[in-house]
């Protein structure tokens, strides 16, 4: 990094004005009250609409964080495309996508439907997700399944925050009568790979919703997409060149709800949110953004998130076409 700073050869050679563009975007985002924080759960309900929080940090190293970077969130539907990449990497991409489709569902995230196969449209609506749960090391028990993804996890984090909310864990599984309705959509058609364990595979799609980190953390996680699956903090190479690969294809075109046509047209870039009002954007080669902001627009995105990255592509050249 040292070498570099005074070579004056970063990806973002001027990094500090760059940042002064970012605190210019994170207040005229701040004023955007628009929204509803998330409710179908009380633990969601209680966010505080005004957290904001924006981190970054480029696939050399060099960070930026402004607002409430510290404190933690559960990952929600960001977990997806991480699990997936995951998945990739212990599946190959072929064995995959025997059971999950890549084609953008133009439906709710959360609908009870197929695709022309008979299999969930992609890994980042609900049954495409709940499918990659089931492929991620299916012969292990309950608890060493944890463990092994919650140890991938804490190598995409590096030594920043990651943790695990027992208490959205245990109030995702109650109200989760659409998630075991997807299942079980899924066990009658016989999407599951034989041997599937339903209700394990639906614990431990409630517990990667329920992964914690914060903006900082997610900011690396992000990073470490941006930069082919290296952590650029630690230089682990957490993930494969070809499962980061499909991660991003998917994530740009699926990341953002049923918004996610007009935000590849708009912003450019792949994304992936969630309900606890976080978005991952990653720049690839350039950096992972982390932004959180509670209150969700009618597509499920957070409003201040969504602000932030048209904003950004407005002023600099990021769109990648
Ligand atoms: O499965 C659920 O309903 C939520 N825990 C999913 C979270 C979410 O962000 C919605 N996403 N697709």
């Amino acid at each position: 990094v040292l070498v570099k700073a005074f070579s004056s050869s970063f990806i973002i050679p001027d990094f500090r004005g760059f940042c002064h563009h970012l605190d210019q975007i994170y207040n005229s985002c701040k004023n955007n009250t628009n929204g509803k924080v998330a409710s179908y759960i009380p633990q969601l309900a209680r966010l505080k609409s005004e957290h904001w929080a924006v981190s970054v940090c480029t696939v050399d190293g060099q960070r930026y964080s402004n607002g409430d970077v510290n404190v933690p969130f559960t990952l929600q539907s960001c977990s997806k495309p991480l699990t997936y990449a995951m998945a990739l990497g212990l599946n190959g991409t072929d064995t995959m996508h025997s059971y999950v489709g890549m084609e953008p569902s133009g439906r709710y995230f959360n609908e009870l439907c197929l695709d022309y196969n008979n299999k969930p449209h992609n890994p980042m609506i609900n049954a495409g997700a709940i499918m990659t749960a089931a492929l991620v090391k299916p012969h292990l028990s309950a608890a060493d399944r944890f463990d092994f993804i919650f140890n991938m996890y804490r190598r995409l984090a590096g030594d920043e925050f990651l943790g695990f909310n027992n208490a959205v864990f245990l109030s995702e599984k109650e109200c989760a009568d659409r998630n075991f309705a997807l299942a079980y959509f899924m066990r009658e058609n016989k999407c599951f790979p034989e041997g599937t364990r339903l209700h394990e595979t639906l614990d431990f799609y409630f517990q990667l919703c329920s992964l914690e980190i914060t903006a900082e953390s997610g900011a690396v996680m992000a990073a470490t997409l941006a930069n082919g699956g290296i952590n650029p903090l630690t230089g682990d190479p957490v993930l494969t060149v070809d499962a980061v690969r499909n991660t991003l294809t998917l994530m740009h075109s699926c990341g953002m709800y049923n918004y996610s046509g007009q935000f590849a047209f708009k912003v450019g870039l792949p994304s992936k949110s969630g309900v606890s009002g976080c978005v991952l954007l990653v720049i690839p080669n350039t950096m992972g953004i982390c932004l959180w902001s509670p209150p969700l627009d009618n597509n499920g995105n957070s409003c201040r998130g969504v602000q932030f990255c048209m904003e950004l592509v407005s002023r600099f050249n990021f769109h990648n076409f």
